[in-house]
């Protein structure tokens, strides 16, 4: 596969030949697109006894498409077993959500409900624990871990020890040392876990010490926090944690930046025995484009393989392994429709189409972090394509796709009329960054959403939120529109 450059959509000017499979959701029938067994284009046409709906759903249309979480974390859990068993590892594996990549209702229910555990980072995700133990989704054999800065006095601190109290597979991982006061005083009995500075790639300890971080303990600091953990009669040393990065795209790498921290916790583990779980965090990587590739199997083969082999050396058992899923668990069940409102020939390099919502608020790592995500048409697919670039409706100079130092070309059909279009992997970050309800940049509504469940039989269960009426953008300016 050419790794030139991410491909991004259709390379190509000819038509998507019928039944074409772009990855394992999306898929081309009769010249339209498909997500699974979804109509896309269905969804705003009220062309027949398909049409799932009473009347076409406005665009621009978010989709949550649930199923595909579950199936992530399932594939994910079934790696794990199969190389468990492959290697001998005598430890489980455990597999968490981190909330912060998408932290929507349907979405927290539906990593609960497909078997994860549950990742936090500040003090209102504490509220949202609360609600879904009291749903009955968030049960007493799931951990919960508690990252994120949380000193003495503020309220994150003191959410997390009230949470103590509703359930006991609660495990705050300590990153500072002003984090361990609240927990000693609260004379709760709480396992906790300790977070070492190694975000990065070092070879060594020593560098990692050195890394311009500000996530987790240095060496000393560790060591002291320890120290207190142990001589403190309600706290017990459970866990260790120690992330890399993000999206680290090649399975050797990955575990060559986590090997300073496994050696850490080997030796940290000889001092003491209740240490069980090393936590690697997060940095998964998940297909954003159509040439994305990673070896899941590999990376937790040498993962498993390196823990056994530092484990052995140091003599201590191997722990239990734990993941922090983000960006993996949410990328792709995400998908933002629009519309190709206008095809603009002003003698530009290539065609204008615009489409009738914003690139930049919608998926503000286009723009700020030049990242790629899948966008193909959702209709017209059997008809000849052109190299065009993509604009929003706003008047922002960087309201553009792709992103502007890419080197990838986005093909769309040459026939606009009534053309839609959907970026895929949208899932992870982008929502939570462009923010939920409130205002957008050029004061553009947020988009109505379909949130897309499927029933044991394999029928597609809908609910439709509504999106943002000018009224509602203006109300929230404070513009107060008399009726
Ligand atoms: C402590 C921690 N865990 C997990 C994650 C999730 O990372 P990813 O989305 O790469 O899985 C993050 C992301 O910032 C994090 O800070």
């Amino acid at each position: 596969m050419d790794n030139s450059h991410p491909i991004i959509g259709w390379e190509k000017e000819s038509p998507v030949p019928e039944n074409y499979q772009f990855n394992d959701y999306l898929n081309v029938r009769n010249g339209r697109l498909f997500l699974e067994d979804l109509d896309l284009t269905n969804l705003f046409v009220d062309d027949g006894p398909d049409q799932p709906f009473d009347r076409a759903l406005p665009s621009p249309l978010e989709i949550v498409y649930l199923p595909i979480i579950g199936y992530r974390i399932k594939q994910m859990k079934q790696i794990f077993a199969e190389v468990i068993e492959e290697v001998g590892y005598d430890g489980r594996f455990h597999y968490t959500y981190a909330s912060k990549a998408n932290a929507a209702e349907e979405v927290i229910r539906t990593t609960l409900k497909s078997g994860a555990n549950h990742e936090m980072s500040s003090a209102v995700d504490v509220n949202i624990a609360r609600i879904m133990i009291r749903r009955g989704l968030l049960t007493p054999d799931k951990y919960i871990i508690c990252n994120g800065f949380k000193p003495a006095g503020g309220s994150y601190a003191a959410n997390i020890v009230q949470l103590r109290a509703l359930h006991d597979k609660l495990i705050p991982v300590v990153e500072d040392l002003s984090e361990l006061p609240p927990l000693i005083e609260s004379d709760l009995p709480f396992a906790v876990g300790l977070r070492l500075k190694t975000y990065g790639h070092h070879a060594s300890i020593e560098e990692a010490e050195a890394a311009n971080s500000r996530f987790g303990l240095d060496l000393d600091n560790l060591w002291k926090a320890a120290y207190y953990i142990a001589a403190a009669p309600n706290l017990n040393l459970t866990l260790f944690h120690s992330m890399v990065g993000s999206q680290i795209l090649d399975e050797d790498d990955f575990v060559a930046w986590l090997k300073p921290g496994i050696e850490t916790y080997a030796r940290l583990r000889q001092r003491q025995p209740s240490l069980r779980i090393f936590d690697f965090g997060g940095g998964m990587p998940a297909p954003m484009t159509l040439n994305f590739e990673f070896d899941y199997y590999r990376f937790a083969r040498l993962l498993l393989t390196t823990l056994q082999e530092m484990c052995g050396r140091y003599n201590v058992p191997v722990p239990d392994v734990m993941g922090e899923f983000g960006r993996y668990t949410t990328s792709e069940h995400g998908a933002h429709l629009f519309k190709i409102i206008a095809d603009k020939e002003n003698k530009s390099k290539l065609p204008w189409y615009i489409i009738d919502g914003s690139i930049m608020s919608s998926f503000p790592d286009s723009w700020a972090l030049q990242e790629h995500f899948i966008v193909l048409p959702l209709n017209h697919l059997d008809k000849p394509f052109q190299q065009v670039q993509l604009g929003g409706i706003t008047c922002d100079s960087d309201d553009v796709y792709p992103p502007k130092t890419s080197h990838s070309p986005l093909y769309l059909p040459v026939e606009t009329d009534d053309l839609y279009i959907g970026f895929f992997s949208i899932g992870a970050y982008q929502e939570m960054l462009g923010g939920v309800g409130g205002s957008k940049h050029c004061v553009v509504p947020e988009a109505y959403e379909l949130i897309v469940e499927k029933e044991e039989d394999g029928r597609y269960q809908y609910t439709v939120l509504s999106g943002q009426s000018e009224a509602d953008v203006l109300e929230n300016l404070g513009y107060h529109v008399q009726p």
